[in-house]
């Protein structure tokens, strides 16, 4: 049963795990869509530090890197006055709710996540963790603990909140109608921005294979254009939007180009028309640094007082804790937990 009732905004929650550096594809595919569209929803974003611990992990940098997130949030344009942010471990009720659901998710259906397929092979056999399989449920928990209409996710996420649907569904008809049904908010395309070394895999912020595989919204101006300018393009010289996978790498410089300038398609191969691939780089390069100049500023800003943040999630956390924990409550007394005496 949803907890929205007429009038009310629609609710969404996201997050992403303090593992890597943010990337210029994570601010045009979530971020800045998060930032966007959080004065249409009532809006939680989380930086979601145990999920980070379901593969081999840094715990000094766990803690540094769950503050940058949360700090990077901030800096992309996420306003705390509007939208909750909040870290997932401050929140017990993340861990406890994943724990309920564990009893009622089938084996077989996390099996068949393909994250944890692709995830668990690059490991060897026996030292792949539980938390790396039971990963989507906390996910379910998450979302469902918020009773969220939307979850704005990418394509790589969709059969995660398909999971979350099933077990939310198959908890509604065990226990009577509690959890919100989610549905997922895909970015549109152009918001997908695939990897400058290797344009026919998605950015990614874990990525660390090749150092000019992703653009990360901290580094310095020169590291950005040096990135951009380093691109994978190909051997031909006509600077189109096109899907021939043979073009991937100039059709990403071009999507990140529409998607930083906002120009029409048109416009901007008009602008390239006779120009070469060179150009084009430079151009992207420029886009880049310009979005990056105003975020760095305002990272920095946030981060001169370093209890400036922790004071803000803090807050945020109350505020998570206020909606998590009624859920929970009514979780514990549809499956039949006995109350303690207060
Ligand atoms: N699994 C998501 C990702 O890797 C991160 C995530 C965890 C998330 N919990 C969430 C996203 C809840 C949306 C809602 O991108």
């Amino acid at each position: 049963m949803s907890d929205n009732s007429v009038g009310k905004r629609k609710r969404v929650l996201s997050g992403v795990q303090p593992s890597g550096n943010l990337t210029v594809g994570n601010y045009v595919g979530a971020l800045r869509q998060w930032a966007r569209e959080q004065y249409n929803f009532e809006s939680f974003f989380c930086v979601v530090d145990l999920h980070a611990i379901t593969v081999p992990y840094d715990p000094l940098a766990l803690r540094e890197k769950t503050r940058e997130v949360a700090a990077l949030y901030l800096a992309c344009g996420i306003d705390p006055e509007v939208s909750t942010v909040f870290v997932q471990s401050h929140v017990s009720a993340h861990a406890e709710l994943t724990w309920l659901l564990n009893g009622i998710t089938p084996l077989g259906w996390l099996n068949r996540m393909t994250q944890f397929k692709d995830k668990s092979a690059k490991q060897q056999v026996d030292s792949v963790s539980m938390g790396l399989l039971d990963y989507p449920v906390l996910m379910a928990a998450d979302i469902l603990l918020y009773q969220a209409d939307a979850v704005p996710v990418g394509e790589d996420q969709k059969q995660h909140l398909e999971l979350t649907r099933d077990i939310a569904q198959r908890f509604n008809h065990l226990f009577g109608d509690t959890f919100t049904i989610p549905d997922p908010m895909i970015p549109p395309t152009g918001a997908r921005i695939m990897g400058l070394d290797n344009p026919t895999a998605k950015m990614s912020k874990s990525e660390t294979g090749s150092e000019y595989h992703a653009v990360y919204l901290l580094d310095p101006p020169n590291r950005a254009r040096k990135k951009v300018m380093r691109a994978v393009t190909d051997s031909g010289r006509e600077i189109r939007f096109s899907r021939d996978p043979e073009r991937a790498g100039v059709n990403n410089l071009l999507e990140l180009y529409e998607a930083l300038t906002a120009q029409s398609r048109e416009d901007i191969e008009q602008q390239f028309d006779g120009k070469g691939y060179g150009d084009l780089k430079k151009a992207v390069a420029e886009a880049v640094v310009d979005m990056l100049g105003p975020i760095q500023q305002r990272y920095e800003d946030l981060t001169r007082d370093s209890s400036y943040i922790d004071n803000l999630l803090a807050r945020g956390a109350e505020r998570a804790n206020e909606v998590a924990s009624a859920t929970l409550k009514t979780v514990r007394e549809r499956m039949g937990f006995l109350e303690p005496l207060r």
